[in-house]
């Protein structure tokens, strides 16, 4: 095995476009490489670091778990896990919360944007957020994590956590995850406001496009995005600038898999409304088999803890030997 492949998404709401053409994509393409061992998971310890339902909790895993696999995850070649199902993340967790310094941390810019002004009382497990990611992807060894453009910060804190420990103790223990940042969507902006990332705690839901929208509101949201007075230019240089218009036509550059300046051709001058009717026709085309797949998934809910079960063997295996390893590095008894 040449590579080692994790990356994780938290439970907290539905998917949307942001994570599909910045994450979940790449994931599915990366399955295929030969020699490469991928393990995807759903960080439901991560999704409880801000105020969250109860009663939801466990069918927002399921709903992940289907959306990796309506996506084109698929559990003969990948492991799906959960977090909570891997007690080793909770405890590497801890032993790197040693090594991790509070200056660090407080940089984040996650933790800044999500603790917000009253950031004396955000959580501990907020703050240690990325300590915990840290340990999810340490505990793998992995070599590679594909994400979004968002979580480089977090990555690097991972790549430094690892090094602290190797060097703190002279060992080559844990690898140094590489960050894979693929494609053209690695920031999908809002559909509302350009210059603001796509997420799932934007309180607009006229700002993304969730995996489980019907084609009605795909095309309805498509259609009330964010553009400007002037209709499309000629080339890239000409979308400078113009946040709203950029994202839209990345966005159909990732869709339709070709580049900016192919999107553009051909189009100078075209205006937003009949640009919108083919970038609607071409999501909806995309999203349509994944969404109702994942309804048919949903539907049985036994099938996808199944594949849960396997997914949470597989990684409990390798992530306890990591564990007993690093135990013993450190110098614990037994
Ligand atoms: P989460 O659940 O917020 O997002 C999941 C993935 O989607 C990417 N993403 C985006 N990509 C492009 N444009 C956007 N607008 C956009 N919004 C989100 C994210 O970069 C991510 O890849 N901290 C992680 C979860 C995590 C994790 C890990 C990831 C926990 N442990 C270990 C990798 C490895 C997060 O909040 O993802």
């Amino acid at each position: 095995m040449s590579k080692r492949i994790l990356s994780c998404m938290q439970p907290t709401s539905h998917l949307h476009l942001g994570n599909y053409l910045g994450a979940l994509r790449n994931w599915v393409n990366l399955q295929d490489e030969p020699g490469s061992e991928c393990l995807y998971g759903v960080v439901d310890l991560h999704a409880i670091t801000q105020p969250y339902e109860r009663d939801g909790l466990a069918q927002a895993t399921r709903e992940i778990a289907a959306a990796y696999i309506a996506g084109g995850i698929d559990p003969a070649k990948s492991a799906i896990f959960v977090q909570s199902a891997v007690p080793a993340h909770s405890e590497l967790m801890w032993l790197l919360a040693t090594m991790a310094q509070m200056g660090k941390l407080e940089r984040m810019t996650q933790f800044k944007d999500k603790a917000g002004k009253n950031a004396e009382r955000a959580g501990l497990g907020l703050f240690s957020y990325p300590v915990l990611m840290a340990a999810d992807i340490l505990l793998y060894k992995a070599t590679h994590v594909p994400v979004g453009d968002d979580q480089k910060q977090h990555l690097e804190l991972s790549r430094e956590l690892a090094s602290t420990f190797n060097t703190r103790f002279g060992v080559e223990h844990f690898v140094q995850p590489e960050p894979y940042i693929m494609g053209l969507a690695t920031r999908v902006m809002s559909l509302a406001d350009g210059t603001k990332k796509m997420s799932k705690s934007d309180p607009s839901e006229k700002s993304r496009i969730n995996l489980t929208d019907d084609a009605d509101t795909i095309r309805k949201k498509i259609k009330k995005a964010q553009t400007d007075a002037e209709p499309l230019p000629a080339n890239v240089e000409g979308l400078e600038g113009r946040a709203g218009a950029d994202n839209l036509v990345t966005i159909y550059a990732a869709l339709a898999a070709v580049s900016k300046a192919d999107v553009l051709k051909g189009r100078e001058g075209q205006g937003w409304g009949d640009f919108k009717t083919e970038l609607a026709d071409l999501a909806v085309a995309h999203l349509e088999p994944i969404t109702s797949r994942m309804r048919e998934l949903l539907a049985d809910p036994a099938q996808i803890d199944a594949v849960l079960r396997a997914g949470n063997e597989k990684a409990n295996a390798i992530a306890e030997k990591t564990l007993s390893e690093t135990r013993d590095i450190m110098g614990f008894w037994g």
